[in-house]
């Protein structure tokens, strides 16, 4: 007897979804029998996604730019119309820039405000009145590990992921009593195309500080945003920032 794939029957938006840990999570999802609406800037990444997720896959494509308050709406309601609703919603856009405070000009700091931090206010904003209405849902937002600790030339990316961290605990407060359970994820130092823009004395020094001694893989990282989609491994987690980060931070 085969066991139900434990995400059956869920309809889940993914943005950030073609490329890095919104990827991973996409294939993971659909490994796990869930419908997919994949939400990202860039169109060309998200089919690529889509054509190698497991065949029999229920996928829709969005071009979204996160930070477009009408974009999210539309995206929402054309995601709810091709799938019939959504169960989980999955935060994971984001940008990262490494600029020393004294360098960094407004227009920085706005732009990573309003793609790391905003842009979780905007989906949610959209879509957790539905997941009211229907009597429940999942919400996990990837924040990062640099929202705990900090990190040296990322006050900005590190003030937007310690918002999206305490922006998930007051919704949780807000939302779980109408079943809507909304959790974060704060990955470590994650080998995707993000962090290649990152300097190699930081990478190194980085890598040299974590306890397991490396970074990790996309697909280390979507198994926790599977856990927090299911039930009923994810129903007791609400106002939760979970940590698969190599050690880097432990609470
Ligand atoms: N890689 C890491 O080390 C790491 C660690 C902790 C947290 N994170 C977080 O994980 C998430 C995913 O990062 P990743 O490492 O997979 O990066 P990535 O660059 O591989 O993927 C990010 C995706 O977000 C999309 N995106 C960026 N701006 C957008 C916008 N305005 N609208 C729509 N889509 C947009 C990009 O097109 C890209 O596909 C981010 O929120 C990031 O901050 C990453």
């Amino acid at each position: 007897m085969t066991a139900t794939p434990v995400l059956a029957g869920r309809r889940a938006l993914i943005t950030g979804a073609a490329s890095g840990i919104g990827a991973a999570i996409a294939r993971a999802y659909a490994e796990a029998g869930a419908a997919l609406a994949l939400a990202d800037l860039d169109a060309a990444g998200l089919e690529a996604v889509a054509d190698g997720l497991p065949g029999g896959t229920a996928v829709t494509r969005h071009a979204l730019d996160v930070t477009d308050d009408g974009a999210v709406r539309e995206t929402v309601a054309a995601a709810i119309s091709a799938h019939g609703g959504l169960d989980v919603l999955v935060n994971g856009a984001g940008i990262l820039s490494e600029v020393p405070l004294v360098e960094m000009d407004t227009a920085t700091w706005d732009r990573m405000l309003e793609v790391d931090l905003r842009s979780v206010f905007l989906c949610c904003r959209h879509t957790v009145p539905h997941m009211i209405e229907a009597g429940g849902g999942r919400v996990v937002n990837i924040a990062s590990q640099l929202g705990q600790k900090g990190g040296e030339g990322l006050t900005h990316y590190s003030a937007a992921k310690a918002g999206v961290i305490g922006f998930t605990k007051a919704l949780a407060l807000e939302v779980s009593r109408h079943g809507v359970l909304v959790n974060a994820i704060a990955p470590g130092p994650i080998e995707t195309p993000l962090i290649g823009g990152l300097s190699a004395e930081w990478k190194a020094a980085k890598g040299a500080e974590l306890p397991l001694g490396r970074f990790g893989r996309p697909e280390e990282v979507a198994p926790t945003a599977v856990l927090l989609a299911s039930d009923p491994g994810g129903n007791l987690y609400t106002g939760q920032t979970l940590g698969p980060n190599s050690g880097d931070v432990m609470l």
